[in-house]
């Protein structure tokens, strides 16, 4: 069996590595990585397939940025010939980004058996793009792999069929499990004891000027309780250029370059309490047992809220800087790890597939 794997943007990247290894049990599969090239800097990508193990990508298909519809049909265009020639029997597809669902729209045109790893996760906001990409790429699958029951349970309320969906588990979670050794590595001596890591990227939180402006106030407020480690995302940072917009960088608020996998996750492993509008990280900080505060109104993970260390404090500032105040206090909310968030997800679906 031949086994295509698509990747593009930096979730992506953990959530397939450990697939990729699983498959490599089996003597009768063959496969292969396409990168969409939908994120292309080298601390967006290449750092990643450098920590992670995944060999370079056979092909890149080089899309690079665009509007949604560019960027979407750009994939569309540069995939099809790809699959037409390389004639994987299934294109694995992870998570939901453009680089989901354009993918997985050109392998249901094709008659190409389609597997989607990360299916079933709903935010039920359509005003997000991922909630786009994730009902459509639901909707064509032929295989979907859910991380938790709620996945199972949001697909069955769509009518997709119980035959197609199985259970897997978190692969984000085998990637950290194997890691976590050499993240703890990269824990730099110095750090404060206390510290706020802080990410955001999501485009309700960074392109709606005045809302920013609130956030970054509130960084400020932060700032004065504990240091704010804070490593900005492209979009962000093109987002304060634009408008001229700028932090302190003192000692209190240390704004940095995105980070790589293992830095990231040391970091995590140490934080005070984690502020951000990330999906994994969400996950993360929830097997790590790291105090969460997600700046959303909704999460598709919502699992990370009832089992977890996860709280979403929505579009409310105040809210956020007293949240950190208890994490400081000691009253931080405490949580379990989910079922099959055990390292395991990968072989799971390995088997599933090739068993
Ligand atoms: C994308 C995903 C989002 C995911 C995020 C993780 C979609 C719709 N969004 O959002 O779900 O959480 O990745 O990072 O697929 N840029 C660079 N260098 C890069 C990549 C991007 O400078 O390597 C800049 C470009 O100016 C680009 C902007 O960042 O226009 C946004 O990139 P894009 O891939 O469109 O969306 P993300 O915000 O990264």
């Amino acid at each position: 069996m031949n086994i295509c794997h698509v990747v593009g943007a930096r979730p992506n990247f953990m959530k397939a590595a450990p697939v990729l290894r699983a498959f490599r049990a089996y003597a009768g599969i063959e496969q292969f990585v396409v990168h969409t090239g939908q994120h292309y800097d080298f601390n967006m990508s290449d750092v990643f397939f450098q920590q992670l193990e995944i060999a370079p990508p056979e092909v890149n298909l080089q899309v690079g940025s665009g509007s949604h519809a560019q960027q979407t049909a750009q994939i569309m265009s540069r995939f099809e010939p790809v699959v037409l020639q390389r004639k994987p029997d299934l294109v694995l597809v992870y998570g939901d980004v453009n680089s989901t669902v354009a993918t997985a729209l050109v392998c249901a045109k094709l008659g190409i058996a389609l597997g989607h790893v990360e299916a079933g996760l709903r935010s039920f906001d359509r005003s997000m793009p991922e909630e786009i990409n994730r009902l459509l790429t639901d909707q064509l699958a032929d295989l979907l792999f859910t991380p938790s029951e709620d996945g199972n349970a949001n697909l069955a309320r769509e009518g997709v069929s119980g035959e197609k969906v199985f259970l897997a588990g978190n692969v984000m979670i085998d990637t950290l499990v194997r890691m976590l050794p050499a993240a703890r590595q990269t824990i730099a001596a110095d750090l404060p004891e206390q510290f706020a890591l802080v990410t955001l990227h999501r485009p309700s939180n960074v392109d709606d000027p005045e809302w920013l402006d609130e956030l970054l106030e509130a960084l400020v407020t932060i700032g004065q309780q504990m240091p704010v480690l804070f490593p900005v995302h492209p979009r962000t940072r093109q987002q304060l250029a634009a408008r001229g917009k700028s932090l302190p960088n003192s000692g209190r608020i240390r704004l940095m370059d995105p980070l790589s996998y293992l830095e990231f996750l040391g970091l995590q492993t140490c934080a005070t309490v984690v502020v951000t509008d990330s999906g994994g990280i969400q996950e993360e900080t929830t097997f790590l047992g790291i105090p969460c505060l997600t700046v959303r109104e909704n999460t598709e993970r919502p699992i990370t809220v009832t089992a977890g260390t996860n709280l979403l404090v929505g579009r409310d500032t105040q809210k956020l800087c007293l949240e950190v105040e208890r994490v400081r206090n000691g009253s931080a909310k405490r949580g379990g790890v989910p079922p099959l968030w055990d390292g395991h997800a990968a072989e799971r679906i390995a088997a599933r597939i090739a068993g």
